[in-house]
């Protein structure tokens, strides 16, 4: 048992979407939020939670947002060292720098070192949970679970698997896929606050056997997490198309080999066909908008708009490191920019929902974590609304909690990051 912590400032707790109703009134802002034994267990003003919680200890935060940590759905703890590799396109990227960093995490030691590296670079920019693909090696899972189980941090990972178009170094077989994928998940998935995710890196990357073996482990485990890629890029759909002749589209592929359903978790998804699109909704999946990665790997602008009116389940990520950025600050300025260069502002609620409960959602987390809300998990940020000089000016003048935290989600970066909460405890 660990004593009542009090933290006060603006304690920002979603009511509801901001994509379902008004967004201005779509949270609530709270005085106060008491925190205890790693959850949430009460909001309320400084003096309701003072009488209630005499012996507590007090931390007060003037000029910030308390908020839910970030959640970020999609990434690559493996490409941290190669983030802002410069001037190539998705399969040239890949073979260029990526698969060359990722050869190395054949070794715990270096795997162990980057995922340190990767933990501590997220929380700096309030990141409080990350779905990762691993390598294909098993040691950089266990290295990264390792890693996160002695932060306490709720996060989802699995071993990317890959049989062909690849460096031999880093292919599996479609029976070590299905045999290594099952054992790790074994080994780690429920396991204090981690899950495993059964994780094929995309269609040209796995022959039908193995896209087939995991879609069997996935059957045996239908409560877990699936991750791969979807329509990227045109170039990588039209070889999707080559290499699964008798598939209708990308989704259809997935389909075909169970890998397609609740509990999928779909990156980029950006050049979706209608029945594509029908087939996502229908099963229940969830695609992430990586908005810096599709800019900067010139993959295309993904039409959130549409997306959400259709009604699928949309997370938003950094896709680190073909992303170019760690903080889910600058991912939500650049759905705000993309958004705006198709017509449709997004209202600061709905970035910041999409950047915590949204990106929960898509991790089939939002009971747990993604929101301020009694019985969930102690995983906050204090934001500060003036870390620089360019954005106090700016949200000095605001005339409400969404126009004054609309710079920091423009501006902002790891300095608007005063205080992170992993299960309660304060951890910079
Ligand atoms: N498609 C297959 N692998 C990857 C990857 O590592 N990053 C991105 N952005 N797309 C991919
Ligand atoms: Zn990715």
């Amino acid at each position: 048992m660990t004593s009542t912590r009090l933290i006060s400032g603006h304690v920002l707790s979603f009511k509801h979407s901001p994509f379902d109703q008004h967004p201005e009134t779509s949270a609530d802002i709270h005085e106060c939020v008491a925190v205890k034994d790693g959850y949430i267990v009460k909001l309320g003003s400084k003096k309701k939670l003072h009488s209630l919680f005499p012996d507590a200890q007090v931390s007060h935060y003037s000029n910030h947002l308390i908020l839910a940590g970030f959640v970020d759905p999609h990434v690559h703890y493996p490409q941290t060292a190669i983030i802002a590799s410069w001037g190539k396109r998705l399969i040239d990227w890949l073979t260029t720098y990526t698969f060359p960093e990722e050869i190395k995490f054949q070794d715990y030691e270096y795997a162990s070192l980057i995922a340190k590296r990767y933990l501590n670079l997220s929380l700096t920019v309030g990141t409080t949970t990350v779905c990762t693909y691993c390598t294909s090696h098993t040691e950089s899972v266990d290295a990264f679970f390792f890693e996160a189980q002695k932060r306490n941090q709720r996060v989802v990972a699995g071993k990317t698997c890959m049989d062909r178009n690849a460096p031999e170094q880093l292919c599996d077989t479609a029976v070590a896929a299905y045999d290594d994928s099952k054992r790790l998940l074994d080994q780690w998935h429920g396991i204090g606050r981690l899950s495993y995710a059964i994780t094929p890196r995309f269609a040209p990357t796995s022959t039908p056997e193995q896209l087939d073996a995991l879609g069997s482990l996935w059957r045996e485990y239908p409560h877990c997490l699936m991750q791969t890629h979807l329509c990227e890029q045109l170039d990588e759909i039209a070889w999707v198309q080559e290499l699964f002749p008798n598939s209708r589209d990308y989704v259809d592929v997935y389909e075909h080999f169970g890998l397609l359903g609740k509990n999928g978790v779909y990156g980029h998804a950006i050049h979706l066909e209608e029945r594509e699109r029908v087939r996502l909704r229908d099963t229940n999946a969830a695609v992430i908008h990586c908005p810096t990665s599709n800019t900067f790997i010139g993959s295309g602008l993904f039409d959130l708009s549409t997306m959400i009116h259709e009604g699928q389940c949309v997370g938003l990520a950094s896709d680190i490191g073909g992303g170019s950025s760690f903080s889910q600050l600058r991912t939500m300025a650049s759905a705000y920019e993309i958004a705006q260069l198709q017509g449709h502002p997004l209202h600061p609620a709905q970035l910041l929902w999409l950047a915590t409960i949204g990106s929960a959602t898509t991790l089939r987390m939002d009971d747990k974590i993604g929101n301020i809300l009694p019985h969930y998990e102690a995983d906050m940020i204090a934001l500060n609304l003036a870390s620089t000089p360019v954005i106090a000016q700016r949200s000095r003048h605001a005339n409400s909690i969404w126009e004054a935290l609309f710079p920091t989600i423009m501006l902002g970066d790891d300095r608007a990051i005063t205080q992170v909460w992993i299960a309660g405890k304060p951890c910079l």
